[in-house]
C-alpha cells in the first residue's frame, strides 16, 4: 500500500485566471503557506488489472468511508490518465488501483481540499509506477490535476508558484521552511448560504472582469513588494499586503461574468471586527479563497487571545488553527 500525505495551503498571493486552460497555466505568479491542521491522507492499493479504478473518501470526523460520486471519481480517472502519459507509461504496463482518501478538515468548507488532495494523488500515482519524480516535476505533474493551487502543496513551508514560460518550468518552489516565521493562520468557518461555483469555472471567466488586466499590469511589482515584506518578517507590512491583495482579488471575481459573490453578511462582520482589532492594538490580517470562510493571519504570540475573540463573533461556526508546515510526502517519512 502507498499512504501518501498533503496539506491544504492559504494564497498570500491569489491564482486567478488561466492562460491555458488544458495545462493549468496560470496568467500570474502566486505565494501561499502549507496548512498543518488541514491535509489529505490517501491511501492506494495497487492492482494489477488496470480496469479496478475505485475511490472511496473517508469525510472529516466520519469512521467509515462512502464511495465517491461519479464526478469525484471521473476526475481521478482523468488524473490517472494524465500521469501516465507524464512518467510516458505505456498501455500495456498501465496498473489499477483502489484508493481511499481522508480530510483531516471538513470538505467543501473553501479551504484548498483538491490541493491537498491531487498533490497526495500526483505522488501516490508516481509511486504506482516506481517513479521517484523530483520536486519541481511533481509540482508540474500536481498541477496537471487541473487544481492548480495543488501545485503549491508539493514544497515545502512557504511557496511560490511561477507563472512560467510553459508546462515545463510552471512549478512550485519553497522560498523559506516552515521555521521560518512563526505565522498562523486561523481558518475561520461561518455560514456559507452561497451555491458553489467551482474555481475552475472562475478562472474562465477571470479575464472578463474590466480590472484583470490592471491586476496583471501591476502584479509583478506587487509580488516583489509582498515577497520583500516576507523576507524581513515585517508583519504590518506584510498583513497589509495580503489583505490588499485579497480584496483586489475579490473585485475581480464580484466584476467578471458572471460575478461571483463569495462574502456573507458574517464574512464581512468578522472582516469588520479584525479591522477594529488592529485599531485596538491587536495585529491580524484576513484574508479569503473562493468561498465564504476567512483566514486571520496573525503571529504566534497572538493567536490564543485572536481566537478567543473571533470565535465569540455571531455566526462563526468553528476555528481551525494552522501553522506553517512541509509539504507532499509518502506518510512513512513525515517527521
Ligand atoms: C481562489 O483551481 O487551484 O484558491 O478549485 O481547489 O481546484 P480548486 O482551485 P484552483 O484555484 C485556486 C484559487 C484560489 C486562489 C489560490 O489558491 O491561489
Amino acid at each position: 500500500m502507498i499512504r501518501v500525505q498533503s496539506p491544504a495551503n492559504i494564497a498570500f498571493l491569489k491564482y486567478w485566471g488561466q492562460r491555458d486552460a488544458a495545462l493549468t497555466l496560470p496568467c500570474n505568479d502566486s505565494f501561499s503557506m502549507n496548512l498543518s491542521q488541514c491535509y489529505t491522507t490517501v491511501a492506494l492499493v495497487p492492482d494489477d488489472d488496470p480496469s479496478v479504478q475505485t475511490l472511496e473518501i473517508t469525510e472529516y470526523q466520519k469512521n467509515s468511508p462512502r464511495p465517491a460520486t461519479e464526478d469525484e471519481r471521473a476526475r481521478v480517472v482523468q488524473f490517472h490518465q494524465t500521469v501516465v502519459q507524464f512518467l510516458q507509461i505505456s498501455e500495456d504496463n498501465h496498473r489499477g488501483f483502489r484508493i481511499t482518501s481522508a480530510n483531516s478538515f471538513p470538505q467543501k468548507a473553501g479551504i484548498a481540499s483538491s490541493a491537498s488532495f491531487f498533490s497526495a494523488m500526483a505522488m501516490a500515482f508516481a509511486r504506482l509506477y516506481h517513479a521517484d519524480l523530483d520536486e519541481q516535476r511533481l509540482s508540474r505533474l500536481a498541477r496537471l490535476s487541473g487544481s492548480g493551487s495543488a501545485s503549491r502543496s508539493v514544497p515545502d513551508g512557504f511557496v511560490w508558484w511561477q507563472h512560467g514560460t510553459g508546462d515545463e518550468d510552471s512549478f512550485a518552489t519553497s522560498i523559506a521552511s516552515p521555521d521560518f516565521w512563526d505565522l498562523r493562520d486561523i481558518v475561520v468557518l461561518v455560514h456559507d448560504g452561497e451555491k458553489k461555483v467551482s474555481s475552475t469555472q472562475g478562472h474562465h471567466a477571470a479575464q472578463t472582469s474590466p480590472f484583470f488586466q490592471q491586476r496583471i499590469d501591476t502584479l509583478l511589482s506587487r509580488a516583489a513588494a509582498m515577497k520583500q515584506a516576507f523576507l524581513d518578517r515585517d508583519f504590518e507590512q506584510f498583513g497589509m499586503m495580503v489583505e490588499q491583495e485579497m480584496v483586489q482579488f475579490h473585485s475581480i471575481m464580484m466584476t467578471q461574468q458572471p460575478p461571483l459573490w463569495y462574502w456573507t453578511e458574517e464574512t464581512l462582520r468578522v472582516i469588520k471586527h479584525i479591522h477594529q482589532l488592529r485599531e485596538d492594538g491587536l495585529m491580524a490580517y484576513v484574508t479569503l479563497d473562493a468561498g465564504a470562510h476567512l483566514h486571520v493571519i496573525c503571529q504566534a504570540a497572538d493567536v490564543e487571545q485572536l481566537v478567543q475573540k473571533v470565535s465569540a463573533i455571531a455566526g462563526v461556526r468553528g476555528v481551525i488553527v494552522n501553522q506553517p508546515t512541509i509539504g507532499t510526502r509518502v506518510r512513512d517519512d513525515r517527521a
